[in-house]
């Protein structure tokens, strides 16, 4: 019996793809909601192209409400009954009451070397810091913002003349390696972080 996972987006949702597309054949998950906060998510028409189906709940009737919002979430949430949640681009901060409702259940990736740059601007800073390397994580969600048990990394150089555009560009087809990689392994109930080579 295939386990059911959710995917949340915001915007392009390449990680997404990334994830649907792996899960075929022998593989334990299959895709069961592709969720975006913003109704404009490129993300939405990718995942309605590969047959998955979408829910949008934007978040932008809950400003200053970020229960209402997560409530909705659930609801969405709820109907699609995931096993298994992957947060791939979402860019809302969410609640500890959310997060435990799905503790241990919820992985996000992030694009640095955490504990390193946890938030925003993960690559400018590290550029900034003169940082020689960068890269992503993917990390189990709990209350802390990306914060929790890393269960994969993967590494690039930064280059003499990066800037946050070249080295995104650098990491995001890592993502698309780690991030598939490490939900198998999840799914396979293996949880013993993984480095990328
Ligand atoms: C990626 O860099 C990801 O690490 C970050 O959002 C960016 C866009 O992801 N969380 P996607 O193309 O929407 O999957």
């Amino acid at each position: 019996m295939s386990q059911r996972v959710a995917i949340l987006i915001s915007g392009s949702g390449s990680n997404m793809v990334a994830l649907a597309q792996s899960m075929q054949g022998d593989h334990p998950g299959r895709p069961c909601l592709v969720l975006a906060n913003d109704p404009a998510a490129g993300g939405l028409a990718k995942a309605e192209a590969m047959g998955i189906p979408t829910a949008v709940v934007d978040h932008r009737p809950y400003r200053g409400d970020r229960a209402g919002f997560e409530a909705e979430l659930v609801r969405a949430l709820a109907a699609a009954q995931p096993d298994l949640i992957a947060l791939a681009g979402f860019m809302r901060v969410l609640t500890p009451d959310f997060v435990a409702r799905y503790e241990g259940r919820m992985l996000n990736i992030h694009p640095s070397l955490l504990p390193k740059y946890k938030g925003l601007d993960t690559h400018a800073r590290a550029i900034a810091a003169g940082d020689s390397e960068a890269g992503c994580t993917v990390h189990e969600v709990t209350a802390a913002l990306d914060d929790g048990p890393i269960l994969g990394q993967a590494r690039v150089p930064i280059l003499p003349g990066d800037t946050p555009e070249t080295l995104a560009a650098r990491v995001l087809p890592l993502e698309h390696r780690l991030y598939p990689l490490v939900l198998r392994r999840v799914l396979e109930g293996e949880r013993s972080p993984i480095a990328l080579l």
